[in-house]
């Protein structure tokens, strides 16, 4: 399963990627807004930092808006990937898009359909946000699920990347559906490394060394 880091803070992309943990990036308006920093700005700095596909949301509402916003984009590296949202007029982007030959991200996806249709539209990934469905009472793996069993009946090729991750739960269970990626904030990323007889053992191994003939 492969690893996208959700963030637009270089220090965090630059400290998970040392980890191994990262093979690409997802970014929003939210997040962009968070570093404080220029867009175009950011997105260059980790393509700097991260050899896989950076993900860049567009702003603009109608299709064509969304395309000329695209073509500026993909002039920043080969590696960025755009990100649209799940509307009419995103799914027009994204048929345009994939037809040039540009790799598409559907984004704010909250139910099976949805996918389907962006799936149909061509997009490179899609992205159902688990986070925000349990939020509001809904299942958000329940729709993970429901997507895969639709992808893998027809053979579409869209890579279903899990979004709005909040917990280390929301990556096994993505896991375990068989989900193509998680996009996962870096905190949670830590999250995953833990496990309290890890540091118990540690402290053992080392309280046990000092009494070790020296
Ligand atoms: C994914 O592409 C989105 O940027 C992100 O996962 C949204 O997460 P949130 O619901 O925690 O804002």
């Amino acid at each position: 399963m492969k690893f996208f880091i959700d963030t637009a803070d270089v220090q965090e992309i630059r400290e998970a990627h040392t980890l191994g943990l990262v093979d690409g990036v997802t970014t929003n308006p939210s997040l962009i807004a968070k570093s404080g920093r220029k867009f175009k700005d950011v997105i260059k700095e980790i393509t700097a930092i991260v050899d896989g596909p950076i993900s860049a949301e567009v702003i603009s509402l109608e299709a064509d808006g969304m395309v000329k916003e695209a073509k500026e984009l993909v002039k920043i590296h080969k590696n960025i990937v755009i990100k649209l949202p799940m509307t009419p007029e995103g799914l027009k982007a994204c048929k345009a898009l994939t037809a040039k030959g540009i790799k598409t991200n559907v984004t704010l996806i909250f139910t099976p359909m949805q996918a389907l249709l962006a799936a149909k539209a061509g997009a490179t990934y899609v992205s159902p946000f688990v986070g925000r469905l349990d939020d509001i009472s809904q299942d958000g793996m329940g729709i993970i699920e429901e997507i895969r069993t639709i992808f893998d009946n027809y053979g579409y090729t869209s890579e279903i990347i899990v979004a709005s991750i909040r917990n280390p739960i929301h990556v096994l269970n993505s896991a375990l559906i068989g989900a193509d990626i998680c996009t996962i904030p870096y905190s949670v990323m830590l999250q995953l490394s833990k496990h309290p007889l890890t540091d118990a053992g540690i402290k053992k191994f080392l309280e046990d060394w000092e009494k070790v003939p020296k």
